[in-house]
């Protein structure tokens, strides 16, 4: 049984109880639900790799309170801590050289000789990294391969009975998970796009490290998705967006932000209907709509698996 909790202290004080037992719990950030454990022990980062189902070479990001924090565990060059002075606390993940001195468990990198590392804005996240004292390791809270949640009942359908604990703090406010870049070598590459838009980011496409997870399957729903629908057969549930009614919609007005928001729940609630497909409207390419139409494809590749 997963129980369900609202966020206060009392709750966040449990959440770190159980997390010094080694069992993940199920926290919100800004971006999509995470499910943390503690970093820097082998059996709570092998629990999260557990209730996941997720690979073993698919390395975690570790959250941490602040730069200064995250300068015990990896090395930041001038561009490194340029990119954290502008955007931390907040949905950027910077994977940099881990420090030989770090003293993370080892299957959090997976092996590499990098970390990924973030600071949340999150009021829920952040309380756990100061209640725990620890960095925490958290994976969005879904099965591997599956849709990331960005409310808790979300985690539930998909992870319900394998975790002790989630904490529930209302809908996600971003919607997608963190841009991730890789600095080093005076560049800057993109490995994730995502809600921070790098301009002078090199792109993943012709970089030689990219984030392992980022397997074309992925994020994908139990039923076939059909992207860039401008109209929807008798059998799919249309996703609109803008001009695009749809069954229901990403933003009527035609708001990337609101449209990133609301995407993941969107794709968990045509997946409850009773139609069996599902369409969605094109997106503009633009801003976040990057980030948007970089989760559909995958999307729409993995999906129908589990029809
Ligand atoms: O917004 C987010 O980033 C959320 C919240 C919970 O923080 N987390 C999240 O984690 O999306 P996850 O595990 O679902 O995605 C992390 C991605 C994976 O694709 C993984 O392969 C990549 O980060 N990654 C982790 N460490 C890496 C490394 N050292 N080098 C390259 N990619 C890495
Ligand atoms: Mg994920």
């Amino acid at each position: 049984m997963t129980r369900v909790l609202a966020y206060s202290d009392e709750s966040i004080a449990e959440a770190a109880r159980l997390i010094a037992a080694g069992q993940p719990v199920a926290v919100p950030t800004e971006t999509v639900y995470g499910l943390a454990g503690d970093a820097t022990s082998d059996a709570s980062v092998a629990a999260i790799y557990a209730a996941k189902g997720r690979p073993s070479f698919n390395p975690l990001i570790v959250h941490v309170r602040d730069l200064a924090h995250a300068r015990t565990l990896a090395v930041f060059d001038a561009d490194a801590e340029k990119l954290a002075a502008a955007h931390w606390p907040g949905p950027l993940t910077l994977v940099l050289p881990v420090r030989g001195d770090a003293g993370l468990a080892k299957a959090v990198t997976a092996g590499l000789p990098t970390v990924a590392i973030r600071v949340p804005a999150h009021r829920a996240m952040q309380s756990l990294l100061a209640a725990t004292g620890k960095p925490l390791a958290a994976p969005s809270a879904n099965a591997s391969g599956g849709i990331s949640p960005t409310r808790a009942e979300h985690v539930l359908r998909s992870l319900g009975g394998r975790i002790p604990m989630a904490i529930d703090d209302g809908a996600t406010s971003g919607g997608i998970e963190s841009t991730i870049v890789a600095v080093g070598d005076g560049q800057v590459r993109l490995l994730r796009p995502g809600p921070v838009v790098i301009d002078d980011a090199v792109a993943n496409s012709k970089a030689k490290i990219e984030a392992p997870g980022q397997l074309a399957a992925h994020y994908a729903p139990a039923k076939r998705l059909r992207i860039d629908a401008q109209t929807a057969n008798v059998d799919e549930w249309h996703i609109g967006f803008g001009s695009i009614p749809g069954d229901a919609t990403l933003s009527a007005t035609g708001s990337l932000s609101e449209a990133a928001s609301r995407l993941f729940d969107m794709l968990h609630q045509a997946d409850t209907q009773h139609r069996p497909r599902i369409a969605i409207a094109p997106v503009p390419d633009t801003g976040i709509g990057m980030a948007i139409n970089d989760r559909l494809r995958r999307a729409a590749v993995g999906s129908g698996g589990r029809a």
